[in-house]
């Protein structure tokens, strides 16, 4: 009986000190500035959990109000603890002046494991040999060539004829998709010399299989680093869940087909699974990066119009005009061969703006091989990961004053109209120090020529009211895509409905030169059709910006548009 009344007694004791130090820990202000709360046993990771779902916002709150560096602790012997920083100096004692001492890692290259031995998860010896020949391949100019006149093709055959059917149709496209499909025809064109595989293309028929394994990839990596080892290694095991998606992907890009250029990357390496790895690195550095970048891109451009109209005036300032159209319509053209596209300093801030809110690879994780002290006090061992925060740093007051938060491309442009030089350990989009992105110039080539010749031909309409958040992954996707219309320009490379200087605004039909009314104007859609080359009698000032009557000359099938800096307002 005594034993037994002790044994309660004890298990009571017991109760109450967890009890005691649950509440303890509820009650007590957490000890580090930020918002996460320490528990016994579980760590930091209750919390994380339950701000996952926000978890890009809360990390910029947690690490401004953490004075930009965030000890995570996770459960206890889970090998979860991490440092979080923004810290400029940290960041430049990592990456630069302590590289050697951070790697990918073992751990790394587990949870990456489908990528095999590819340039991305590779380390130390491997890493050099391949960054070399990847160096000279990127640099070498019959590949810069090759990958320019590769997006041009692509443009004038897969993008132009699907942007005017949807503009002719009037219907909807998310433009998430519609770029992941043109990057990653470019891309494999590019890196293994296949033929166009048109996953873009007038139809837009079903991504192919290739196209599905990489996005199947991206989710499973994600899934693996949230997410216990223990958990998915035992679902892999027993083929479950996302762990299955992950081995089908893997299964499916063991089929990519070999080619000459990365052949010559490694001789001396000339099997088929170093290849895949070789080629499989190129397609997913180049196709995901791109196309994140030009979705972000376009959305923050729907909300600046002013930016458009910067951008639409320097790329008529500065591009020579070609002739197009080959006996079809004209539509307008510029010469964006390098020497030109480098003139565009304000679209390449623009550029840059848009990836230091929103960058293609939100954060770099890395492991540290021995302890080290960091410039800002933290201690960090072998045990735990350096976690980068990319799109926590490009939104710091602290290090980019109090209008962070705002596009604002001109932060980008110098009193000279040279571009403003930034260090990466403040704008880390490409990487930093040795392992800094080895395309960032061919990426931004590749990003002006698209937008030249979307922006001189189109206007892009993204949907009203649509959610726009990021989704937690190792590449920043839109949660729910873009959807967005095209209304076409005329060839003049303006906005049809803004031709002209601005004048009232009226509401009615625009009949055409023989009196037949074409569409009007100021209606429910704001939008009216000129289904064929026409000559427009303007009757008076109206929507179209004109001064006075006018004749105005449409020389091919459009939409006219109701500029939005007009309301409905009657001509009086
Ligand atoms: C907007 C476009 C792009 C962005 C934002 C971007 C960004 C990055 C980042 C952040 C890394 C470091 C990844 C890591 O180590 O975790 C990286 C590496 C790399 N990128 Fe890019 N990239 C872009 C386009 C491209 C393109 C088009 C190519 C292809 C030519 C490319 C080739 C590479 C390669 C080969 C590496 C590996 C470098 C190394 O580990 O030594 N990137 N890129």
């Amino acid at each position: 009986m005594a034993s037994i009344s002790s044994l309660g007694e004890a298990s009571i004791a017991i109760f109450s000190s967890i009890i005691f130090i649950l509440c303890f820990h509820l009650f007590k202000k957490p000890h580090n500035k930020g918002f996460l709360r320490n528990w016994p046993v579980l760590g930091m990771l209750p919390g994380l959990l339950m701000e996952f779902h926000r978890i890009y916002d809360f990390s910029v709150e947690n690490l401004e109000a953490s004075n930009l560096t965030f000890a995570f602790k996770g459960p206890w012997y889970f090998g979860m603890d991490m440092l979080f920083t923004v810290d400029q100096e940290n960041i430049r004692h990592i990456m630069n002046s302590h590289s050697s001492n951070y790697t990918k890692g073992p751990d790394f290259k587990e949870v990456f494991d489908v990528l095999g031995d590819g340039i991305l998860t590779a380390d130390s010896k491997l890493w050099k040999s391949l960054r070399k020949a990847s160096k000279a391949m990127v640099d070498h100019q019959r590949f810069q060539k090759l990958s320019m006149s590769t997006t041009r093709r692509k443009l004038n055959d897969g993008l132009v004829p699907l942007f005017n059917k949807i503009a002719e149709e009037e219907t909807v496209v998310d433009l998430q998709d519609l770029f992941g499909r043109f990057m990653f025809d470019t891309t494999l064109m590019t890196v293994s010399g296949c033929d166009d595989p048109r996953s873009l293309s007038i139809d837009m028929s079903e991504v192919d299989e290739f196209a599905k394994a990489l996005n199947n990839i991206g989710e499973g990596i994600m899934y693996r680093l949230v997410n216990p080892k223990f958990l998915w290694k035992l679902q892999r095991r027993i083929g479950f869940g996302q762990e299955k998606k992950l081995s089908k992907a893997d299964a499916t890009l063991n089929q990519i087909s070999r080619c000459n250029q990365v052949r010559a990357l490694e001789p001396e390496r000339n099997d088929d699974k170093f290849l895949r790895d070789t080629m499989l690195a190129f397609i997913l550095a180049g196709r995901d990066t791109n196309a994140s970048a030009l979705t972000w891109f376009f959305w923050l451009l729907s909300e600046n119009p002013q930016v458009v109209a910067n951008i639409r005036q320097e790329i008529n300032t500065n591009l020579p005009r070609i002739t197009t159209g080959g006996g079809g319509p004209e539509r307008p053209s510029y010469d964006v061969s390098m020497e030109f596209l480098n003139k565009l300093v304000y679209l390449h801030g623009s550029l840059y703006e848009a990836m230091r809110l929103y960058p293609p690879v939100p954060f770099e994780r890395l492991s540290p091989v021995k302890q080290d002290k960091l410039p800002s006090g933290h201690e960090v061992d072998p045990s735990m990961k350096v976690l980068i925060f990319v799109y926590a740093l490009g939104r710091m007051k602290a290090i980019w004053g109090d209008d962070a938060l705002k596009f604002k491309p001109e932060r980008w442009v110098s009193m000279t109209g040279g571009l403003v030089e930034v260090p990466s350990s403040k704008f880390f989009s490409f990487n930093a120090g040795p392992r800094a992105c080895l395309g960032k110039k061919l990426a931004m080539t590749q990003m002006k020529t698209v937008v030249v010749e979307i922006l001189q031909n189109y206007d892009v309409q993204v949907v009203e009211g649509q959610k726009i958040e990021p989704a937690p992954g190792p590449i920043l996707r839109m949660k729910h895509g873009l959807r967005a219309a095209e209304d076409m320009l005329t060839s003049s490379g303006y906005p049809a409905g803004q031709l002209g200087v601005p004048c009232r605004t009226a509401r009615g039909t625009l009949p055409d030169s023989s009196g037949h009314p074409v569409g009007q104007l100021g209606a429910s859609r704001r939008t009216a059709r000129v289904p064929e080359p026409t000559l427009l009698w303007v009757p008076e000032p109206t929507l179209l910006r004109v001064p006075e009557p006018t004749l105005l000359w449409v020389p091919e099938p459009t939409l006219l548009r109701v500029p939005e800096a007009f309301p409905h307002e009657e001509a009086s």
